[in-house]
């Protein structure tokens, strides 16, 4: 169920990428943004969005510290652990901020298990479709944001010598390869939810276009607000 069409008054907005596309940068210059008009705006992240969801956000992406275990995590470990995430994120982060009608902001979500866990590691769709139903309760967001970048565009940001890289921007070029053709699918699938923005362009007018799809979205929304009232 998306967040404005059910019993909620707040509305869910979804950023998705690989890494590097530029989806954290133009969350947070949204967020601003609608706050400066007023909005009740709350801006989260996956996986994470709680202090218990950030902890196992911290086990999953296992920053390479001194004497970090060297186990290799199955995928479906992977999947649960980020599921586990989000059923703890949807129930104390996001429901919550829908209910007092908020626009909700999220850096990533069940878009990202598809592309990453579903198309990426190989993990059935159909299986993480039903998980992500079941992990979020049947929430889906209002509309999602795709920021799109070649993979050696979003890398290159991403390998930058000052910036430790985590467990998944260590993964081979080949499996962010296919993350992007994941999302680009998803959104072929999903055109009127999922909108593909071209993030190589500079941040002002990749922001401009943030600007006119979420203006655009608001103002569909009040129009049928007003005709069911
Ligand atoms: P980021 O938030 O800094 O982009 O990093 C989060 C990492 O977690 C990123 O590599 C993608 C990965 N991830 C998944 O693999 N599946 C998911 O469902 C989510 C939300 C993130």
């Amino acid at each position: 169920m998306p967040a404005g069409g059910g019993r909620h008054r707040g509305i869910l907005i979804t950023f998705e990428g690989i890494e590097g596309s530029g989806k954290s940068t133009q969350c947070a210059r949204l967020a601003k943004r609608l706050r400066e008009e007023g909005h009740r705006v709350v801006e989260t992240r996956e996986p994470g969005g709680t202090p218990f969801a950030e902890r196992i956000r911290r086990l999953l992406l296992d920053y390479p510290t001194p004497g970090a275990s060297a186990e290799p995590i199955e995928p479906e470990c992977e999947a649960y652990l980020i599921l586990a995430c989000r059923s703890q994120h949807v129930a104390r982060t996001i429901q919550p901020a829908l209910r007092e009608g908020s626009v909700v902001l999220c850096d990533r979500f069940s878009d990202s298990t598809l592309a990453y866990q579903g198309y990426a590691r190989g993990l059935g769709l159909q299986v993480l479709h039903r998980l992500n139903r079941f992990t979020t309760r049947g929430l889906t967001p209002d509309l999602t944001l795709l920021l799109d970048v070649p993979v050696t565009i979003g890398l290159a940001r991403r390998r930058h010598p000052e910036r430790v890289q985590n467990r998944l921007d260590r993964e081979a070029r080949r499996f962010h390869e296919r993350v992007r053709r994941g999302f680009l699918d998803l959104a072929e699938r999903h055109p009127r939810r999922i909108k593909v923005l071209d993030g190589t362009r500079d941040p002002d007018s990749i922001a401009a276009e943030v600007d006119m799809l979420v203006r655009r979205f608001l103002e569909k929304r009040h129009k049928l607000k007003v005709r069911k009232s």
